[in-house]
């Protein structure tokens, strides 16, 4: 299956990327310290689809996740909702910087595809 790769250098710090693959956006941001922090300082306890940010990336200024809302598949804005992540206008569901859903129906956080960085650590393959 086709591969999709994305020129990390692309993305500064702070701004969000958008790819198609197999069909369906895959959101990528670069984080910032900032939400990097916020991100691992959240209570994983309170979450009801409860993940540790470290186990949805694999470096934490890299999150890479699928646009597809768990509700019902609408793609969700970027930078907007409560939580300083996305949020998704159909029914209202926000989802926290490191995707996970904090508010309004949907059930689970967005997903994280599988991914790789390649040799040089300069793209992101998906
Ligand atoms: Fe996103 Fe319903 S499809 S909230």
């Amino acid at each position: 299956l086709a591969k999709v790769e994305v020129e990390m250098s692309a993305i500064p710090e702070g701004k969000n990327l958008i790819v198609k693959w197999r069909g369906k956006p895959v959101f990528i941001r670069h984080r910032t310290a900032d939400e990097i922090e916020e991100a691992n300082k959240v209570d994983i306890k309170t979450l009801r689809d409860p993940q540790a940010d470290d186990d949805r990336v694999q470096r934490p200024e890299w999150l890479v996740m699928l646009g597809v809302c768990t509700h019902l598949g609408c793609v969700p804005l970027g930078q907007a909702g409560d939580y300083g992540g996305w949020f998704c206008p159909c029914h209202g569901s926000h989802y926290d910087i490191s995707g996970r859903i904090r508010r309004g129906p949907a059930p689970l956080n967005l997903e994280v595809p599988a991914y790789t960085f390649n040799d040089d650590e300069e793209k992101l393959v998906i």
